[in-house]
């Protein structure tokens, strides 16, 4: 396949280039910064990006690139840290940045540049670095500069090499879109037009022979990714697939009857439900820890799952719906970001369980699952849910998580969810959900006083659920869900709103 690769200097905005390429139809992949010129060369790329990252050229521990990445006769294009190399690599020399920017700064293009057609001379860019050129190097010419950085673009037309010291990919640059379009396409020669469907006909055919005639197993559990990469698996392998949807008590209001609605009902599945909520609440008694609570449903999860799976006879194989970003996690140079929360997936079954990885959807972006969704007619009320965590409503539940608790629970939320979708606010969020908090507080309704639970309403907005700033809501739907929620569900006599935001405060509260 036609692709751009990106080396990964461990700059926080790696996967937008890969996730900016994408949306402009150029199919790339991310390698580690120190990935072999053998195993660059191997899959044939038609250019190459080095990113930006944290370091200095000038670090005893400076990530270093193969040094023949630039004498490859490749099209190569270095971002920021990526430029810095460059620069040093091709006989430049690279200072401590007079004035260390961070923000933004007015682009000024000189001469002609296949890079910057198409923009005007002078636009906004992106730009965040401690060092900066000093001299070009020998067959350079300086392209553009910014007040304070004069030399802030560089480029080797004839031997297709070309820096920028700003960053083109983030949103906030003007024009940013086109450098890289200009890069991909003009300079790369990079002709196709991908999109997540041009997936679709050799992953069906790599899903049947790496399946084969036997069987493979499905945790469906009614989110985006799984159901795309199960409707993925079933097109290869129809009923040979046998999903396994665990239901532990601790899901939404309706969760389970669409996942039958759609699955079983409609697609045909060979679908298992299991009612688990028993175990699931029976360990649970008593436990308020969110650690704990987390850890017995990631183990329970497991132990249900792994017994279900051994009633199917002959099942080798386990299709998950791992993404891309959580691939790129495993090779980036960083490494795993700090665990704050234990978070248990179904990503942690297949080690134990001995049983081979079909994941279809690894080289792709959610919103490209999302469109490859489409194209499998998955429906829309499927493919653009908010996220729900592996946990459940359990670490919604502060405190104890009792069946009476999760009823009261369930409702708020359904109430809250009704009126954000009517308000036709549901798609202009990342996430929207109640909580029911461990206390009560006092209240009055009619002549009488109560004293009853407090829900309080989360939403916010995000990109990758990494920060999220909390949803400006109009008051008026504000007012609706706390009013309904007051007068609808018996036992919550206030309504909070949240107003924090990621960081400090995470998305979920426990
Ligand atoms: P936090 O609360 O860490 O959440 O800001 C970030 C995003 O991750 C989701 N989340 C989870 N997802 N298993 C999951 O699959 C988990 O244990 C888990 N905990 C949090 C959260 O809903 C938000 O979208």
């Amino acid at each position: 396949m036609d692709q751009i690769l990106i080396l990964d200097f461990g700059s926080q905005y790696t996967q937008l280039i890969a996730r900016r390429l994408r949306s402009l139809r150029v199919y790339c992949e991310i390698l580690p910064f120190h990935a072999s010129v053998e195993d660059i060369l191997s899959r044939n790329p038609r250019g190459l990006i080095l990113s930006g990252g944290p370091s200095s050229v000038y670090d005893r521990k400076a990530p270093m690139p193969d040094p023949a990445v630039l004498s490859l006769g490749l099209p190569v294009l270095g971002i920021c840290y990526g430029m810095q190399l460059m620069t040093l690599a091709m006989g430049g020399r690279v200072r401590r940045a007079l004035r260390r920017e961070y923000g933004l700064s007015m682009l000024r293009t000189r001469g002609e540049s296949v890079l910057f057609s198409g923009a005007p001379r002078g636009f906004r860019v992106w730009m965040s670095h401690g060092d900066e050129a000093e001299t070009v190097p020998d067959g350079f010419r300086v392209t553009a500069g910014t007040p304070d950085v004069p030399v802030a673009a560089i480029e080797s037309a004839e031997r297709r090499l070309y820096a920028v010291q700003f960053h083109p990919e983030v949103y906030h640059t003007e024009h940013g879109e086109r450098i890289l379009r200009n890069f991909a396409r003009g300079v790369c020669g990079y002709r196709e037009r991908w999109t997540p469907a041009s997936f679709l006909d050799a992953t069906i055919s790599a899903i049947k022979e790496q399946v084969g005639d036997s069987r493979a197993i499905c945790a469906l559990s009614g989110g985006v990714d799984s159901s795309v990469a199960a409707a993925l698996a079933y097109r290869a392998i129809g009923r040979n697939l046998r999903c396994i949807f665990v239901d532990t008590g601790l899901l939404r209001h309706g969760d389970r009857d669409r996942m039958e609605k759609v699955f079983r009902d409609r697609f045909r599945f060979d679908l298992r439900i299991v009612d688990a909520s028993a175990t699931f609440l029976g360990r649970l008694k008593g436990v308020t820890s969110p650690e704990k609570k987390r850890k017995i449903i990631g183990h329970t999860f497991i132990e249900v799952f792994e017994r279900e799976a051994r009633r199917i006879k002959g099942a080798r194989f386990l299709v998950q719906g791992t993404l891309y970003p959580d691939v790129i996690e495993s090779v980036s140079v960083k490494g795993p970001s700090a665990v704050i929360k234990s978070h248990h997936n179904v990503g942690g079954l297949p080690k134990k369980m001995g049983m081979e990885l079909v994941e279809p959807l690894r080289f792709l972006f959610k919103d490209e699952v999302r469109e490859l969704g489409r194209t499998l007619k998955i429906p829309e009320h499927i493919l653009m849910q908010h996220p729900f965590p592996g946990p459940g409503l359990a670490i919604r539940v502060l405190g104890e998580v009792t069946r009476e608790r999760l009823g009261i629970l369930g409702k708020a939320d359904l109430i809250m969810r009704e009126e954000i979708q009517a308000a036709g606010w549901y798609d202009r969020i990342w996430q929207a959900f109640c909580v029911l908090l461990p206390t009560r507080t006092v209240g009055v309704m009619g002549d009488e006083r109560s004293y009853e639970n407090v829900a309080a309403v989360r939403c916010v907005s995000s990109v990758d659920g990494m920060t999220a700033d909390w949803s400006r809501l109009p008051d008026g739907l504000l007012q609706r869900i706390s009013a309904r929620i007051v007068s609808e569900v018996r036992g919550v006599n206030r309504v909070v709103y949240d107003i924090t935001s990621k960081p400090p405060a995470t998305i979920e509260w426990e």
